[in-house]
């Protein structure tokens, strides 16, 4: 650690970057509550946002790891993405959001390529999942730009937090980092 991209730095989130990621938070929660699955009600104020940091500062390696993505130039939160620990030895699921104002530039997949390269690479990975809800059109194309192949559709398996709409979830599984766009990774 870090995690070093052609344009940003991933580390885990420490309690010195709460603010910059609540309030990328507030400003992306209109979509965070459609399409990430712990996007509650209860998770918008800074305190939930406070307890997530604590709680994945106490769980690295435990359960996987958080990772942070900030902008190698100016320093700003870019992204959040994670490795977690499945019930499966040695897979990870991942997923992420992007700080609204870097929506569009391609900074979700360039964060997942490099923590999914850091998984195969550091953590002895034998494979990635990952989700996305029905509609999720971005997601989606991440997902397939990353390479993943598409494990099968649980069928109203996702509860969209905006309104408890019962929604298909598309599951997807990496098995090597081959299939993965070149990039330019390095870490410490
Ligand atoms: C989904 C999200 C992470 C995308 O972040 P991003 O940094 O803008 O994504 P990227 O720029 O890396 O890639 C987005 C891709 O989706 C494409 N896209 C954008 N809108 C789309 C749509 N409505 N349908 C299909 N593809 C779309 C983009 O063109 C781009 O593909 P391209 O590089 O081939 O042009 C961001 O919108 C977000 O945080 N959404 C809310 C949380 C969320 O949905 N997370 C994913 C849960 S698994």
């Amino acid at each position: 650690m870090p995690i070093v991209t052609p344009r940003l730095v991933l580390r885990p989130p420490t309690l010195g970057d709460l603010d910059s990621i609540q309030a990328a938070k507030e400003e992306a929660w209109n979509d965070l509550q459609r399409w990430m699955a712990w996007a509650f009600d209860n998770q918008r104020s800074r305190e939930a946002m406070e307890h997530s940091i604590r709680r994945v500062m106490d769980y690295q390696s435990h359960a996987g790891i958080a990772l942070a993505g900030f902008h190698k130039i100016n320093g700003d939160f870019v992204v959040r993405t994670a490795l977690d620990l499945t019930d499966e030895a040695d897979v990870y699921e991942t997923g992420f959001w992007v700080a609204p104002k870097y929506a569009g530039q391609g900074m979700a997949t360039e964060a997942a390529n490099a923590a999914i390269r850091y998984a195969f690479g550091h953590l002895g990975a034998k494979a990635i999942s990952i989700g996305h809800f029905e509609g999720n059109g971005p997601s989606r194309r991440i997902v397939e730009k990353l390479g993943f192949q598409k494990l099968r559709v649980a069928y109203q398996g996702a509860t969209r937090c905006l309104d408890g709409a019962k929604l298909d979830r598309h599951e997807y599984l990496l098995t090597s980092p081959r299939p993965l766009p070149e990039l330019d990774v390095s870490w410490g």
